[in-house]
């Protein structure tokens, strides 16, 4: 899940994916009576879901507002992946603690998998908050302000089995009018050892194939250009038509790149022991699929693979990885890689340095492990690698990937892309910023040429640096 996009922001290199980045948007808050304002930190799961809960939250006469101080309801969508993520929040909830002092009636809901995770819990710990509400009880939230408008705590933490919000059209918070995420399924149930979304989020499902198709034809014909199909293992979407047939991931991405071919089709996230050949072809066969897979590592051990309940070995791995490139052999590869967890040796470590050598990732989301309560990995082994190995080996592991990411974006001088033009360069209005199918940032002077956002363009790479592209039109 993994570009740096236009929704997630940029951090630092352990942040850029998950866990500390926030947004607060602003949507025509004059047709409304009241106003919210909502800040999304973690996945793009959850960014997404903030566009559900802006929808619910529309329907019941509150408009967004990106200014805090005009809410009468401020919501905080939040993530529990690494401890850092959770005391973000709290460091946040700190300084809307001040704001209510002097607004009392300004109503503080927290959202997301830390309400899942603390549940009640929460209320005890921060008593500025009014309102717990995890990520499957968000139809519940205008009872739940309703309830908190008395002036009593309310919170429903309650997971479902079935929902995936189907026929809620989420409003595009935020968007640069080009490119769009469409959750396909939610939930987890991998059971990796160190994670705590199968947790925060529940049993994996899948969601009627008919309802995104519409969902991506809806944005295709309001201007998108650019769908990313979301899920936390999408290779495992799985749906059953009203008329019995089944609908596996590799069908729901023909179908979606059925509806035009110039609608670019990206996904996230694959899990390494699920993408199967029928997939790959899927992807070789239509040019509108992107070029791009995200394929986490987190070790290059295999014993400490096992010891993740990651089901698959470093060999296993690196076959994958090599089936994608006959397959694909211009596929751009990104990944997650996971330094310090429990029992790991120097040499286990220089197995993971080695993995990411073999596998030539051109990006990578990096981090030390952190212990997260009620984990499989907490409750079975020892948090034995000290946080300062943890670090220098995470350093290690940095230090590798910026140099093969400078390897694999020199190694594009020259070449021409296909680039979907997303918008004006941040440093320069005479430029304009986009993407290739690889998922790589391209920026190139407009050159006075009538070309706008949501344009198809050929350019040549001239120059590069370990995180953007430089060209020109050709
Ligand atoms: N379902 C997705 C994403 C899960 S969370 C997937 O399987 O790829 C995103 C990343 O956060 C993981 O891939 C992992 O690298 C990292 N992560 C998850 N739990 C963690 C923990 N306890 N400590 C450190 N990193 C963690
Ligand atoms: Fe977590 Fe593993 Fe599920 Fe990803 S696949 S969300 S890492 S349990
Ligand atoms: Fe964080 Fe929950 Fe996503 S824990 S990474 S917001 S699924």
């Amino acid at each position: 899940m993994l570009q740096k996009n236009p929704v997630l922001g940029t951090g630092e290199v352990e942040e850029t994916r998950q866990g500390e980045a926030y947004l607060p948007f602003a949507n025509d808050p004059n047709r409304y009576s009241k106003k919210f304002y909502i800040e999304s930190y973690g996945c793009q799961m959850n960014f997404s879901d903030s566009e559900i809960v802006a929808s619910i939250l529309n329907e019941e006469g509150f408009g967004a507002t990106g200014n805090f101080m005009d809410a009468d309801l401020v919501l905080l969508n939040t993530c529990s992946i690494r401890e850092k993520a959770e005391q973000t929040v709290r460091n946040r909830l700190q300084v809307f603690r001040k704001i209510k002092d002097n607004k009392p009636g300004m109503l503080v809901g927290v959202l997301g998998c830390m309400a899942e995770r603390l549940k009640a819990k929460f209320l005890e710990e921060e008593k500025l908050v009014d309102m717990v509400v995890g990520p499957d009880a968000y139809r519940s939230l205008p009872g739940l302000i309703m309830e908190a408008e008395t002036g009593q705590k309310s919170v429903n933490v309650l997971l479902s089995r079935d929902e995936t919000y189907a026929d809620i059209s989420p409003v595009r918070l935020d968007s640069n009018g080009v490119s769009a995420f469409v959750t396909i399924m939610r939930g987890c149930n991998n059971m990796c050892t160190f994670c705590v979304v199968p947790f925060t989020r529940g049993r994996e499902r899948s969601r009627d194939k008919d309802s995104i198709i519409k969902e991506c034809t809806d944005l295709f014909d309001r201007g998108f250009r650019e769908v990313t199909l979301l899920g936390q293992n999408v290779d495992s979407y799985y749906f059953t038509e009203d008329n019995g047939e089944n609908i596996d991931f590799a069908q729901l991405l023909a179908s979606v790149a059925e509806i035009s071919p110039l609608l670019r089709v990206r996904f996230s996230t694959s899990h390494p022991k699920d993408i199967t050949d029928d997939v790959l072809h899927t992807m070789a066969r239509y040019h509108n699929i992107c070029k791009y897979i995200h394929l986490p590592v987190q070790s290059g051990n295999t014993r400490i693979l096992n010891l993740m309940n990651r089901t698959y070995t470093r060999e296993w791995y690196l076959n994958k990885v090599k089936r994608i490139r006959e397959i694909m052999p211009d596929c751009g590869l990104s990944t997650d890689v996971i330094s310090g967890f429990c029992t790991e040796t120097e040499e286990d470590h220089m197995d993971t340095l080695s993995v990411m050598e073999q596998s030539r990732f051109d990006m990578a989301y990096m981090f030390s492990y952190s212990e997260r309560p009620g984990t499989l990995a907490a409750r079975r082994y020892t948090d034995d690698i000290p946080e300062e190995v943890k670090k220098r080996r995470l350093i290690e592991i940095i230090n590798l990937q910026n140099s093969l990411s400078r390897v694999s974006y020199k190694n594009d001088i020259d070449k021409s892309f296909e680039v979907l033009i997303e918008g004006n360069s941040k440093k320069k209005e005479t430029d304009w910023v986009g993407r290739n199918s690889q998922n790589k940032v391209v920026v190139f002077p407009k050159n006075g040429l009538d070309l706008k956002k949501g344009d198809y363009v050929q350019v040549k790479i001239t120059s590069a640096t370990s995180a953007t592209l430089l060209g020109q039109i050709n």
